[in-house]
Protein backbone atom coordinates (compact mmCIF):
# COMPACT_ATOMS: atom_id res chain seq x y z
CA UNK A 1 0.00 0.00 0.00
CA UNK A 2 1.11 4.04 -0.22
CA UNK A 3 1.93 5.12 2.62
CA UNK A 4 1.42 9.11 2.65
CA UNK A 5 4.15 11.22 3.57
CA UNK A 6 4.21 14.07 6.35
CA UNK A 7 5.58 17.22 6.87
CA UNK A 8 5.41 18.20 10.39
CA UNK A 9 6.85 21.22 12.42
CA UNK A 10 7.66 21.92 15.60
CA UNK A 11 9.96 22.34 18.49
CA UNK A 12 12.09 19.45 19.81
CA UNK A 13 11.02 19.07 23.55
CA UNK A 14 13.50 15.72 23.80
CA UNK A 15 15.72 14.10 21.88
CA UNK A 16 17.44 10.55 22.80
CA UNK A 17 19.87 8.81 20.79
CA UNK A 18 20.15 5.08 20.82
CA UNK A 19 22.54 2.70 18.86
CA UNK A 20 19.45 1.62 16.46
CA UNK A 21 16.62 4.60 16.80
CA UNK A 22 17.26 8.40 17.35
CA UNK A 23 14.02 9.69 19.16
CA UNK A 24 12.74 12.90 18.79
CA UNK A 25 9.64 14.60 20.91
CA UNK A 26 8.55 17.42 18.79
CA UNK A 27 5.62 19.86 19.87
CA UNK A 28 3.89 22.47 17.94
CA UNK A 29 1.84 23.99 20.99
CA UNK A 30 -1.59 23.01 19.69
CA UNK A 31 -1.61 20.43 22.86
CA UNK A 32 0.63 19.65 25.76
CA UNK A 33 1.00 15.96 24.32
CA UNK A 34 4.35 16.19 22.11
CA UNK A 35 4.58 13.60 18.80
CA UNK A 36 7.30 11.33 19.01
CA UNK A 37 9.74 11.20 16.10
CA UNK A 38 12.08 7.77 15.25
CA UNK A 39 14.50 8.12 13.02
CA UNK A 40 18.01 6.50 11.93
CA UNK A 41 20.73 7.46 14.27
CA UNK A 42 22.68 8.87 10.71
CA UNK A 43 19.87 11.66 11.14
CA UNK A 44 21.33 12.92 14.09
CA UNK A 45 23.08 16.28 13.84
CA UNK A 46 25.19 18.66 16.25
CA UNK A 47 22.12 21.36 15.56
CA UNK A 48 19.86 18.87 16.65
CA UNK A 49 19.00 20.06 20.39
CA UNK A 50 16.60 20.65 22.87
CA UNK A 51 14.77 23.97 21.80
CA UNK A 52 15.47 23.57 18.38
CA UNK A 53 13.08 24.13 15.86
CA UNK A 54 12.46 21.38 12.90
CA UNK A 55 11.20 20.13 9.92
CA UNK A 56 10.33 16.00 9.83
CA UNK A 57 9.74 14.26 6.70
CA UNK A 58 8.08 10.86 7.22
CA UNK A 59 5.44 8.42 7.54
CA UNK A 60 2.66 8.38 10.44
CA UNK A 61 2.45 5.27 12.13
CA UNK A 62 0.22 3.26 14.91
CA UNK A 63 2.76 3.76 18.05
CA UNK A 64 3.86 0.32 20.04
CA UNK A 65 3.41 2.82 23.04
CA UNK A 66 0.08 2.71 24.69
CA UNK A 67 0.29 6.31 25.80
CA UNK A 68 0.72 7.96 22.62
CA UNK A 69 -1.69 6.61 19.33
CA UNK A 70 0.63 7.64 16.69
CA UNK A 71 4.14 8.29 16.21
CA UNK A 72 6.19 9.57 12.87
CA UNK A 73 8.76 7.32 11.29
CA UNK A 74 11.15 9.98 9.76
CA UNK A 75 13.38 9.84 6.96
CA UNK A 76 14.11 14.14 6.49
CA UNK A 77 15.14 16.45 9.48
CA UNK A 78 15.60 19.88 8.45
CA UNK A 79 16.55 22.10 11.55
CA UNK A 80 14.91 25.05 10.99
CA UNK A 81 16.07 26.77 13.71
CA UNK A 82 18.85 26.69 16.45
CA UNK A 83 18.83 26.68 19.78
CA UNK A 84 21.96 26.61 21.80
CA UNK A 85 21.52 24.21 25.06
CA UNK A 86 24.04 26.20 27.38
CA UNK A 87 22.50 29.69 26.72
CA UNK A 88 18.84 28.27 26.52
CA UNK A 89 17.63 29.29 29.88
CA UNK A 90 15.37 26.15 30.26
CA UNK A 91 16.76 22.18 30.04
CA UNK A 92 15.23 19.28 28.78
CA UNK A 93 13.31 17.72 31.69
CA UNK A 94 14.05 19.75 34.58
CA UNK A 95 10.58 21.54 36.02
CA UNK A 96 11.00 25.09 36.51
CA UNK A 97 9.47 26.90 38.51
CA UNK A 98 6.67 29.66 37.21
CA UNK A 99 9.19 32.64 39.29
CA UNK A 100 11.84 31.30 37.30
CA UNK A 101 10.15 31.32 34.32
CA UNK A 102 8.79 34.72 34.64
CA UNK A 103 12.51 36.22 34.09
CA UNK A 104 12.25 35.28 30.46
CA UNK A 105 8.81 37.01 29.11
CA UNK A 106 10.35 36.14 25.65
CA UNK A 107 10.66 32.96 25.91
CA UNK A 108 8.45 31.23 28.60
CA UNK A 109 5.56 29.87 25.99
CA UNK A 110 7.87 27.23 25.26
CA UNK A 111 7.70 25.84 28.70
CA UNK A 112 4.98 22.86 28.73
CA UNK A 113 3.95 25.01 31.93
CA UNK A 114 3.55 28.33 30.21
CA UNK A 115 2.27 27.36 26.97
CA UNK A 116 -0.71 24.42 28.76
CA UNK A 117 -1.25 28.13 30.88
CA UNK A 118 -1.74 29.77 27.67
CA UNK A 119 -4.06 27.14 26.16
CA UNK A 120 -6.09 27.40 29.49
CA UNK A 121 -6.72 31.45 28.87
CA UNK A 122 -7.57 30.52 25.15
CA UNK A 123 -10.34 28.49 25.88
CA UNK A 124 -11.74 30.33 29.20
CA UNK A 125 -11.88 33.37 26.40
CA UNK A 126 -14.02 31.03 23.82
CA UNK A 127 -16.14 30.11 26.80
CA UNK A 128 -16.62 33.62 28.33
CA UNK A 129 -18.27 34.60 24.84
CA UNK A 130 -20.27 31.66 24.33
CA UNK A 131 -22.19 31.94 27.89
CA UNK A 132 -22.85 35.44 27.11
CA UNK A 133 -24.05 34.66 23.28
CA UNK A 134 -26.12 31.20 25.04
CA UNK A 135 -27.62 33.83 27.26
CA UNK A 136 -28.96 36.68 24.71
CA UNK A 137 -26.34 39.67 25.78
CA UNK A 138 -24.92 41.66 22.85
CA UNK A 139 -21.27 42.55 23.07
CA UNK A 140 -20.11 45.56 22.56
CA UNK A 141 -16.31 47.02 21.87
CA UNK A 142 -16.32 49.46 24.23
CA UNK A 143 -13.33 51.58 23.56
CA UNK A 144 -10.15 51.68 25.17
CA UNK A 145 -9.56 55.90 25.45
CA UNK A 146 -12.09 57.46 26.97
CA UNK A 147 -12.63 60.63 28.57
CA UNK A 148 -13.88 59.52 31.98
CA UNK A 149 -12.68 58.26 35.37
CA UNK A 150 -15.46 55.63 35.57
CA UNK A 151 -14.53 54.42 39.57
CA UNK A 152 -13.35 57.78 40.43
CA UNK A 153 -10.02 56.93 42.25
CA UNK A 154 -7.77 58.42 39.78
CA UNK A 155 -5.37 55.61 39.06
CA UNK A 156 -5.46 57.09 35.01
CA UNK A 157 -3.29 56.63 32.80
CA UNK A 158 -3.07 59.57 31.00
CA UNK A 159 -2.74 59.43 27.16
CA UNK A 160 -0.72 62.36 25.49
CA UNK A 161 1.31 63.02 22.29
CA UNK A 162 4.58 64.81 22.69
CA UNK A 163 2.86 66.35 25.95
CA UNK A 164 -0.28 67.80 23.36
CA UNK A 165 -3.38 66.80 24.23
CA UNK A 166 -4.17 65.17 21.25
CA UNK A 167 -8.26 65.33 21.94
CA UNK A 168 -8.39 68.62 23.20
CA UNK A 169 -9.97 67.08 25.94
CA UNK A 170 -7.55 65.31 28.92
CA UNK A 171 -7.85 61.48 27.50
CA UNK A 172 -7.19 58.37 29.37
CA UNK A 173 -6.52 54.69 29.17
CA UNK A 174 -10.24 52.90 30.66
CA UNK A 175 -10.30 51.83 34.18
CA UNK A 176 -13.80 50.00 33.23
CA UNK A 177 -15.99 49.57 30.02
CA UNK A 178 -18.81 50.13 32.73
CA UNK A 179 -20.28 53.72 31.22
CA UNK A 180 -20.03 52.65 28.05
CA UNK A 181 -22.08 49.54 28.48
CA UNK A 182 -24.37 51.53 30.28
CA UNK A 183 -25.26 53.92 27.44
CA UNK A 184 -25.71 50.80 25.11
CA UNK A 185 -28.12 48.94 28.13
CA UNK A 186 -30.45 51.20 26.87
CA UNK A 187 -31.04 50.02 23.64
CA UNK A 188 -30.14 46.19 24.21
CA UNK A 189 -31.24 45.00 27.85
CA UNK A 190 -28.38 42.64 28.22
CA UNK A 191 -25.07 43.81 26.84
CA UNK A 192 -21.22 42.97 27.60
CA UNK A 193 -17.49 43.68 26.91
CA UNK A 194 -14.51 41.73 27.81
CA UNK A 195 -10.96 43.61 26.93
CA UNK A 196 -8.02 45.74 28.42
CA UNK A 197 -8.49 47.80 31.23
CA UNK A 198 -5.97 49.71 33.22
CA UNK A 199 -5.09 51.11 36.52
CA UNK A 200 -2.26 53.20 37.42
CA UNK A 201 -2.12 51.25 41.01
CA UNK A 202 1.73 51.70 42.27
CA UNK A 203 1.26 47.91 43.33
CA UNK A 204 3.54 44.99 43.21
CA UNK A 205 0.94 42.92 45.15
CA UNK A 206 -0.19 39.46 43.67
CA UNK A 207 -3.40 40.24 42.66
CA UNK A 208 -2.74 43.32 40.74
CA UNK A 209 -1.79 44.16 37.49
CA UNK A 210 -1.32 47.74 35.11
CA UNK A 211 -3.05 46.11 32.71
CA UNK A 212 -5.38 43.43 33.07
CA UNK A 213 -8.64 42.13 31.41
CA UNK A 214 -11.61 42.52 32.54
CA UNK A 215 -15.30 41.13 31.96
CA UNK A 216 -18.51 43.13 32.19
CA UNK A 217 -22.19 42.94 31.73
CA UNK A 218 -24.69 45.37 32.05
CA UNK A 219 -28.32 43.82 32.56
CA UNK A 220 -31.66 46.04 31.98
CA UNK A 221 -34.96 45.89 33.96
CA UNK A 222 -33.75 44.49 36.94
CA UNK A 223 -33.61 45.66 40.48
CA UNK A 224 -32.61 42.95 42.29
CA UNK A 225 -28.89 41.90 43.16
CA UNK A 226 -29.74 37.92 42.82
CA UNK A 227 -30.09 38.78 39.02
CA UNK A 228 -26.36 40.31 39.32
CA UNK A 229 -25.34 37.30 40.93
CA UNK A 230 -27.13 34.64 39.07
CA UNK A 231 -25.14 35.99 35.74
CA UNK A 232 -21.96 36.16 38.02
CA UNK A 233 -22.14 32.62 39.11
CA UNK A 234 -23.91 30.95 35.67
CA UNK A 235 -20.76 32.85 34.27
CA UNK A 236 -18.18 31.35 36.55
CA UNK A 237 -19.80 27.83 36.27
CA UNK A 238 -20.29 27.68 32.93
CA UNK A 239 -16.60 28.75 31.87
CA UNK A 240 -15.13 26.80 34.42
CA UNK A 241 -17.23 23.54 33.32
CA UNK A 242 -16.18 24.51 29.47
CA UNK A 243 -12.29 24.62 30.74
CA UNK A 244 -12.20 21.55 32.42
CA UNK A 245 -13.81 19.14 29.94
CA UNK A 246 -11.45 20.99 26.61
CA UNK A 247 -8.19 21.66 28.41
CA UNK A 248 -8.29 18.63 30.22
CA UNK A 249 -5.10 17.64 29.90
CA UNK A 250 -3.20 21.26 30.38
CA UNK A 251 -5.55 21.59 33.89
CA UNK A 252 -4.47 18.62 34.80
CA UNK A 253 -0.63 19.80 34.31
CA UNK A 254 -1.47 22.43 36.53
CA UNK A 255 -2.83 20.63 38.92
CA UNK A 256 -1.02 17.72 39.81
CA UNK A 257 2.54 19.35 39.03
CA UNK A 258 2.22 23.11 39.05
CA UNK A 259 -0.04 23.57 41.67
CA UNK A 260 -0.71 20.07 43.50
CA UNK A 261 -4.24 19.48 45.34
CA UNK A 262 -5.94 22.54 43.52
CA UNK A 263 -8.65 20.22 41.48
CA UNK A 264 -10.35 19.35 44.60
CA UNK A 265 -10.56 22.85 45.64
CA UNK A 266 -12.03 23.39 41.97
CA UNK A 267 -14.46 20.79 42.22
CA UNK A 268 -15.69 21.78 45.81
CA UNK A 269 -16.56 25.54 44.22
CA UNK A 270 -18.52 23.75 41.86
CA UNK A 271 -20.13 21.23 44.43
CA UNK A 272 -23.18 23.43 44.98
CA UNK A 273 -24.71 26.74 44.49
CA UNK A 274 -22.69 29.50 45.86
CA UNK A 275 -25.24 29.40 49.01
CA UNK A 276 -23.76 32.30 50.99
CA UNK A 277 -24.86 35.89 51.35
CA UNK A 278 -23.22 37.82 53.65
CA UNK A 279 -24.71 41.24 54.51
CA UNK A 280 -22.07 44.12 55.24
CA UNK A 281 -24.14 46.40 56.84
CA UNK A 282 -25.32 43.63 59.24
CA UNK A 283 -22.05 41.73 59.84
CA UNK A 284 -19.26 44.53 60.88
CA UNK A 285 -19.26 46.88 63.16
CA UNK A 286 -16.49 48.92 61.41
CA UNK A 287 -18.80 50.93 59.42
CA UNK A 288 -17.50 52.83 56.60
CA UNK A 289 -14.38 51.19 56.31
CA UNK A 290 -13.43 48.59 53.34
CA UNK A 291 -12.54 45.40 52.93
CA UNK A 292 -8.85 45.05 52.72
CA UNK A 293 -7.36 41.32 51.11
CA UNK A 294 -6.71 40.40 54.19
CA UNK A 295 -10.63 40.36 55.34
CA UNK A 296 -11.21 39.08 52.08
CA UNK A 297 -9.51 36.05 52.28
CA UNK A 298 -10.29 35.31 56.32
CA UNK A 299 -13.89 35.58 55.02
CA UNK A 300 -13.64 33.01 52.19
CA UNK A 301 -11.65 31.21 54.70
CA UNK A 302 -14.05 31.19 57.57
CA UNK A 303 -16.84 30.30 55.30
CA UNK A 304 -15.03 26.99 54.64
CA UNK A 305 -13.42 28.28 51.46
CA UNK A 306 -16.18 28.55 49.20
CA UNK A 307 -17.34 31.56 46.85
CA UNK A 308 -19.17 34.03 49.21
CA UNK A 309 -21.02 36.99 48.11
CA UNK A 310 -20.60 40.31 50.13
CA UNK A 311 -23.52 42.64 49.75
CA UNK A 312 -25.11 46.25 51.05
CA UNK A 313 -21.58 47.91 51.24
CA UNK A 314 -21.19 51.43 52.78
CA UNK A 315 -22.83 54.03 50.43
CA UNK A 316 -20.17 56.12 50.81
CA UNK A 317 -17.79 53.93 49.37
CA UNK A 318 -19.18 52.99 46.47
CA UNK A 319 -19.18 55.47 43.15
CA UNK A 320 -21.57 58.03 42.21
CA UNK A 321 -23.17 55.52 39.81
CA UNK A 322 -24.03 53.06 42.55
CA UNK A 323 -28.00 52.91 43.67
CA UNK A 324 -28.84 52.76 47.22
CA UNK A 325 -30.62 49.93 49.04
CA UNK A 326 -34.45 50.78 49.41
CA UNK A 327 -34.21 49.82 53.01
CA UNK A 328 -31.28 51.87 53.71
CA UNK A 329 -31.51 54.99 51.67
CA UNK A 330 -28.14 56.98 51.50
CA UNK A 331 -26.82 54.17 54.02
CA UNK A 332 -26.16 51.01 52.30
CA UNK A 333 -25.29 50.37 48.28
CA UNK A 334 -27.14 47.83 46.27
CA UNK A 335 -23.89 46.64 45.46
CA UNK A 336 -22.11 42.54 45.64
CA UNK A 337 -19.01 41.78 45.45
CA UNK A 338 -17.66 37.33 45.13
CA UNK A 339 -14.96 36.94 47.06
CA UNK A 340 -13.22 33.55 46.20
CA UNK A 341 -10.75 31.35 47.79
CA UNK A 342 -6.79 31.99 47.21
CA UNK A 343 -7.95 35.13 45.57
CA UNK A 344 -10.10 37.13 47.51
CA UNK A 345 -12.52 39.55 45.58
CA UNK A 346 -13.64 38.24 41.59
CA UNK A 347 -15.79 40.67 41.00
CA UNK A 348 -17.54 43.62 41.87
CA UNK A 349 -20.95 44.94 40.54
CA UNK A 350 -24.20 47.00 41.39
CA UNK A 351 -27.06 48.43 40.87
CA UNK A 352 -27.49 51.79 39.13
CA UNK A 353 -28.72 54.89 40.09
CA UNK A 354 -31.88 55.25 37.69
CA UNK A 355 -33.32 57.94 38.87
CA UNK A 356 -32.58 61.83 37.83
CA UNK A 357 -32.96 63.76 40.81
CA UNK A 358 -31.27 60.90 43.14
CA UNK A 359 -27.96 61.01 40.74
CA UNK A 360 -27.87 64.72 39.87
CA UNK A 361 -27.74 65.81 43.11
CA UNK A 362 -24.85 62.94 43.83
CA UNK A 363 -22.83 64.13 40.63
CA UNK A 364 -23.46 67.71 42.06
CA UNK A 365 -21.97 66.47 45.52
CA UNK A 366 -18.52 65.34 43.81
CA UNK A 367 -18.61 68.33 41.42
CA UNK A 368 -19.17 65.99 38.18
CA UNK A 369 -22.51 67.10 36.88
CA UNK A 370 -21.39 69.02 34.05
CA UNK A 371 -18.54 66.11 33.17
CA UNK A 372 -21.63 63.49 33.36
CA UNK A 373 -24.36 65.30 31.55
CA UNK A 374 -24.74 62.84 28.80
CA UNK A 375 -24.87 60.26 31.63
CA UNK A 376 -27.57 62.00 33.15
CA UNK A 377 -29.15 62.36 29.59
CA UNK A 378 -29.08 58.45 29.90
CA UNK A 379 -31.70 58.82 33.05
CA UNK A 380 -33.77 61.83 31.04
CA UNK A 381 -34.07 59.22 27.96
CA UNK A 382 -35.85 56.14 28.82
CA UNK A 383 -34.30 55.10 31.64
CA UNK A 384 -34.59 51.68 33.41
CA UNK A 385 -33.70 49.83 36.58
CA UNK A 386 -30.25 48.14 35.80
CA UNK A 387 -27.23 46.50 37.25
CA UNK A 388 -23.95 45.25 36.14
CA UNK A 389 -20.72 43.91 37.38
CA UNK A 390 -17.01 43.40 36.07
CA UNK A 391 -15.04 40.13 36.82
CA UNK A 392 -10.81 40.33 36.49
CA UNK A 393 -10.08 37.95 33.87
CA UNK A 394 -6.53 37.11 35.25
CA UNK A 395 -7.62 36.52 38.62
CA UNK A 396 -10.04 34.02 37.20
CA UNK A 397 -7.51 32.28 35.76
CA UNK A 398 -5.64 32.30 38.89
CA UNK A 399 -8.38 30.60 41.08
CA UNK A 400 -9.58 28.42 38.66
CA UNK A 401 -5.50 27.18 38.13
CA UNK A 402 -4.39 27.86 42.17
CA UNK A 403 -1.48 30.10 40.58
CA UNK A 404 -0.83 32.79 43.63
CA UNK A 405 1.03 35.08 41.21
CA UNK A 406 -0.97 37.11 39.05
CA UNK A 407 2.18 37.86 36.89
CA UNK A 408 2.10 34.27 35.67
CA UNK A 409 -1.65 34.10 34.09
CA UNK A 410 -1.03 36.94 31.21
CA UNK A 411 1.14 36.37 28.35
CA UNK A 412 3.09 39.81 29.42
CA UNK A 413 2.47 40.99 32.68
CA UNK A 414 2.41 45.07 33.28
CA UNK A 415 2.90 46.38 36.82
CA UNK A 416 4.82 49.36 38.36
CA UNK A 417 8.54 49.67 37.21
CA UNK A 418 7.84 46.95 34.77
CA UNK A 419 6.94 46.81 31.43
CA UNK A 420 10.15 44.81 29.83
CA UNK A 421 9.25 44.55 25.91
O1 LIG B 1 -14.30 46.30 41.42
P1 LIG B 1 -13.87 46.99 40.16
O2 LIG B 1 -12.99 48.18 40.30
O3 LIG B 1 -15.22 47.32 39.39
C1 LIG B 1 -15.32 48.13 38.31
O4 LIG B 1 -14.43 48.61 37.67
C2 LIG B 1 -16.76 48.24 37.85
N1 LIG B 1 -16.90 49.47 37.07
C3 LIG B 1 -17.12 47.01 37.05
C4 LIG B 1 -18.56 47.02 36.60
O5 LIG B 1 -19.43 47.04 37.42
N2 LIG B 1 -18.78 47.00 35.30
O6 LIG B 1 -13.12 45.93 39.22
C5 LIG B 1 -13.78 44.73 38.83
C6 LIG B 1 -12.84 43.56 38.95
C7 LIG B 1 -12.32 43.32 40.35
O7 LIG B 1 -13.24 42.57 41.12
C8 LIG B 1 -11.03 42.55 40.09
O8 LIG B 1 -11.30 41.18 39.88
C9 LIG B 1 -10.55 43.15 38.78
O9 LIG B 1 -11.65 43.80 38.17
N3 LIG B 1 -9.48 44.14 39.02
C10 LIG B 1 -8.17 43.91 38.77
N4 LIG B 1 -7.54 42.82 38.30
C11 LIG B 1 -6.19 42.91 38.15
N5 LIG B 1 -5.47 44.02 38.42
C12 LIG B 1 -6.07 45.13 38.91
N6 LIG B 1 -5.34 46.23 39.15
C13 LIG B 1 -7.48 45.11 39.09
N7 LIG B 1 -8.39 46.01 39.53
C14 LIG B 1 -9.59 45.40 39.46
Amino acid sequence: TCKQKEDISGWVRSIRSQKSNLFLHLNDGSSLQSLQVVASPELNDPSLTFGSAVEVTGVLKKSPHRNQPVELEADQIHVVGECNPVDFPFKTKERHSLEYIRQFPHLRCRTNAFSSLLRVRSEATTAIHSYFKENGFVQIHTPVITSNDCEGAGELFQVEVEGENFFSVPAYLTVSGQLHLEVMSGAFSRVYTFGPTFRAENSQSRRHLAEFHMVEAEVSFTESLEDLTKVMEDMFRSATEHVLAHCAEDVDLFHKHVTPGHRNAVDFMLKERFPLYINFSSSFSQWGCDLQTEHEKYLVKHCGNIPVFVTDYPYDLKPFYARDNKDHPRHSAAAVDLLVPGVGELCGGSLREERLDLLRARLEEVGLEDTYSWYLDLRRFGSVPHGGFGLGFERYLQCILGVDSIKDVIPFPRFSHSCPL
